[in-house]
């Protein structure tokens, strides 16, 4: 089954995110305030949207990727009803094709889904001084698992950026980075 079919399957059985599932994903919500309230935004593998409308909320424009066309449906639906959709843009894109071409982004969200072939492209998308919010299952603190992260990994994969803060363990690893330089 493709990845689309698989997590269209596991969303329509969800059905729409309820009207609370808006928020910054909780491994980065002690550093909220780094996120800036301007400019645009992209969520990686974006799900319903629950960080992409967050940042809209706070004013930022929103481009949310999925590969999962009922998910892009739900996020559109959410958006529409929190009165955000003339900031988000939601699309179905599938990201083992690479990460589809865009403005420079001030945030990239990127939660619970890792592709290490995207690394070079997330860095690049973002704009000087832009922000990554990254996290992935981890085998800190789990079992290791074909779709878990070694200790370190993330750490080592975006070691350009200035870490604004990482940590990992019970199974999950996350980093918060910025892109050196400023306009
Ligand atoms: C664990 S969910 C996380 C969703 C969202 N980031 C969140 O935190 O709520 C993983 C997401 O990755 C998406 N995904 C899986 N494979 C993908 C691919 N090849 N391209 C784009 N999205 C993909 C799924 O549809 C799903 O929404």
């Amino acid at each position: 089954m493709s990845d689309g079919a698989h997590w269209d399957r596991r969303y329509a059985r969800l059905g729409p995110a309820p009207a609370e599932a808006v928020g910054l994903p909780d491994v980065f919500a002690a550093h909220a305030d780094a996120f800036p309230t301007t400019g645009f935004a992209l969520d990686v593998a974006c799900g319903q949207g629950r960080a992409a409308l967050w940042l809209a909320q706070r004013g930022m424009t929103v481009q949310g990727l999925d590969v999962s066309a009922v998910a892009i449906e739900h996020a559109t639906a959410a958006a529409r009803r929190r009165g955000v959709a003339d900031r988000c843009t939601f699309e179905v894109a599938d990201l083992d094709g690479g990460l589809p071409s865009g403005p420079p982004a001030d945030v990239i969200v990127c939660h619970l889904f890792r592709d290490a072939r995207l690394d070079r492209a997330l860095i690049a998308r973002l704009a000087p001084g832009g922000l990554l919010a990254i996290a992935a299952l981890s085998e800190v603190g789990a079992a290791p698992g074909r779709f878990r992260v070694r200790a370190g990994a993330l750490g080592d994969a975006f070691a350009e950026l200035q870490v604004v803060a990482a940590g990992e363990g019970s199974g999950t690893a996350w980093l918060v980075g910025r892109r050196r330089g400023s306009y």
